[in-house]
């Protein structure tokens, strides 16, 4: 064999790669409709804790189906984490949801998103509202040691109608106390308000509602939002974000972006 051979039989991978493609390093089901799964990162690749990125599959036509996923996982972290919903005849989640350990998928490391500390800001408390997965930016922003330094307290919303629906935000949330890379920033820092509006559980209500009733407050203890105090980020459907921005104006706060930070951020949640 040629030195020239060599080489060509090197350069030519015997399993042809996708595009930009990364590697299923775990899946967990958490529901019959939610799953989160874990990818390698591409070593490139740099993101601010609450932005998304574009990833998917190839589709039947041979180009790629991406959609928006917020990217769950810390920036410190080696692997990237998405939290998803399983839509039945969802063009993308239809397949994805059936993804294994060691399978690829499609990423374009290109992160972009308002949900970023940047957007705001400082203050005393910062709040994160999400409905459904819409949690996954704050998955993200609750392991960032930035977002512990830069506030006093942070108070995480989450709202879903099933109990079950919650616990992947619940087994994470209780779980960043004790993480010895992150459990120092968090303790005594973060408090957690998760409700359900169908299945009966401890704490029930919109978190439209449990604001606006000022429920929230006289069960935290802590007084009214207020735009000198306060900072907030949401992430939910379309029809939540509108009540929330609403909601959120009524008391005082401004809407801010990446080149005019202000009190409050949203972002649409990723819907199949
Ligand atoms: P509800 O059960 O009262 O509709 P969905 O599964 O429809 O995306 O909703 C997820 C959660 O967000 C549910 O608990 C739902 O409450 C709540 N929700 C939906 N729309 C709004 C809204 N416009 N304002 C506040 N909460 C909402």
């Amino acid at each position: 064999m040629t030195e020239s051979q060599t080489v060509t039989e090197i350069s030519i991978p015997k399993t042809p790669t996708l595009p930009d493609a990364q590697t299923v390093t775990a899946v967990t089901h958490w529901t019959d409709s939610l799953f989160s799964f874990r990818v390698t990162r591409p070593q490139s690749l740099r993101f601010r804790s609450g932005e998304f990125v574009m990833i998917g599959l190839m589709g039947d036509n041979g180009k790629p189906l991406l959609r928006a996923y917020s990217i769950a996982s810390p920036s410190w972290d080696e692997e990237l984490e998405f939290y998803s919903i399983k839509v039945q005849d969802g063009p993308l989640t239809s397949r994805l949801q059936h993804i294994k350990e060691g399978e690829q998928i499609i990423l374009r490391p290109k992160p972009v998103g308002t949900l970023v500390l940047d957007a705001l800001l400082p203050g005393k408390r910062l709040w994160f509202f999400a409905t459904g997965t819409g949690i996954a930016p704050f998955a993200s922003l609750m392991r960032d040691p930035e977002t512990f330094e830069r506030y006093d307290e942070v108070i995480m919303m989450h709202t879903c109608r099933d109990v079950a629906e919650l616990d992947y935000g619940r087994q994470l949330i209780e779980s960043l106390p004790e993480d010895p890379l992150i459990g120092e920033f968090v303790a005594g820092k973060l408090r957690y308000y998760p409700t359900t509006t169908r299945e009966h559980s401890a704490q029930m209500g919109r978190i439209t509602d449990n604001l606006t009733s000022g429920k929230v407050f006289a069960d935290l203890g802590i007084p009214p939002i207020s735009p000198e105090q306060d900072r907030g980020m949401v992430c939910g459907s379309l029809a939540f974000n509108t009540d929330m921005k609403t909601v959120l104006e009524g008391f005082g706060l401004r809407e801010g972006a990446n080149s005019e930070p202000a009190e409050y951020v949203v972002e649409k949640a990723f819907v199949g």
